[in-house]
């Protein structure tokens, strides 16, 4: 029997568990928020949705109850406040440190060989809080950013290129965040073509812009931080673990020397498998990347640097 919790029931934790039950990730998700009757709300909402949709996963909502998520594979975090238009991923560490922490730590009791795949903000910095304040194995913390960042910049790319949305190949590495994450227009493609042989500069300019702001973009719009894509790249990455399917997705991860980093987790692209990380790939970015990766660390680096100011870590 497989099995997914999903702790924090908002608009993230409830799409990402509404994803799993629909695409059938796993026979049980379970759903666990602090907020009395949330979790078992929209968990029997999803229920409902069982026949109409023709899915068998089963869901489950608890409040607190970190028993009912005994025995998960996968534990996925999406607990902590939101960022609010004009705020910053990065204005979240002081409240979402000691949530993340907590979180993690009562989830484990009770799965101690689930993986981690963490999804509050800051991304990279709650992934690194958790990769060295849990003692696990690096396989098994897992940042689900660099998914999601990869899925807006191949949104941003079939606008340009008014093509189909799965006929687009694209990465983006570095931070989670406005200004640390660096789509890899180089290595983007559109069937086999390489991307800067159909959009002139300027259009490639555009793109890696929007992609870089588009969560701001959306944070703008709704007043609150985006859901549907956070919630269905962090069910894509359990789904990688769950089914063992061995693909390529972009992860913040602890690094060890690759990329000529070390001591923080950040945007790689790695092989998902069921033991998680199951390996780091190595791509051969050219000096300019090399330098925006090094700054993007840099940037990383010096928030993960709160988390010892506040005396998280
Ligand atoms: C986003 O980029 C919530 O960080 C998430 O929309």
């Amino acid at each position: 029997m497989s099995k997914v919790t999903v702790v924090g029931a908002g608009n993230v934790g409830a799409t990402c568990a509404n994803v799993l039950a629909y695409n059938e990730v796993a026979d049980e998700i379970v759903m666990l928020d602090v907020k009395d009757g949330i979790s078992e709300g929209k968990a029997m909402d999803m229920m409902q949705t069982a026949q109409l949709l023709g899915f068998d996963s089963t869901v489950v909502g608890c409040t607190g109850d970190y028993a009912k998520t005994a025995g998960s594979d996968v534990i996925i975090i999406t607990s902590g406040i939101p960022r609010k238009p004009g705020m910053t991923r990065e204005e979240l560490i002081g409240v979402n440190a000691g949530i993340v922490r907590n979180v993690a730590e009562s989830a484990l009791k009770y799965s101690p060989q689930a993986i981690l795949v963490v999804i509050s903000n800051p991304m990279d910095t709650m992934t690194y809080l958790a990769y060295k304040s849990l003692g696990l194995p690096k396989n098994r913390v897992i940042g689900m950013g660099g998914a999601l960042d990869s899925s807006r910049f191949k949104y941003y790319l079939t606008q340009a290129l008014h093509c189909n949305a799965n006929e687009v190949e694209g990465l983006v590495i570095g931070g989670h965040g406005d200004t640390t994450m660096i789509p890899l227009a180089r290595l983007a493609t559109y069937k086999g073509v390489p991307v800067s042989q159909l959009l002139n500069d300027t259009k490639l300019a555009e793109v890696i812009k929007a992609t870089m702001v588009g969560g701001a973009t959306l944070t703008g719009l709704l007043g609150t931080s985006a859901w549907y894509a956070p919630g269905a790249a962090g069910a894509y990455v359990a789904e990688a673990i769950i089914r063992n399917q061995r693909k390529q997705i972009p992860c913040s991860v602890a690094l060890d020397g690759e990329y000529g980093e070390s001591d923080i987790c950040i945007g790689v692209p790695v092989i998902l498998g069921k033991n998680g990380i199951e390996e780091i790939v190595k791509l051969d970015l050219n000096a300019e990347e090399k330098e925006l990766f090094a700054k993007s660390a840099a940037a990383v680096r010096a928030t993960n640097a709160v988390l010892k100011e506040i005396k998280a870590l």
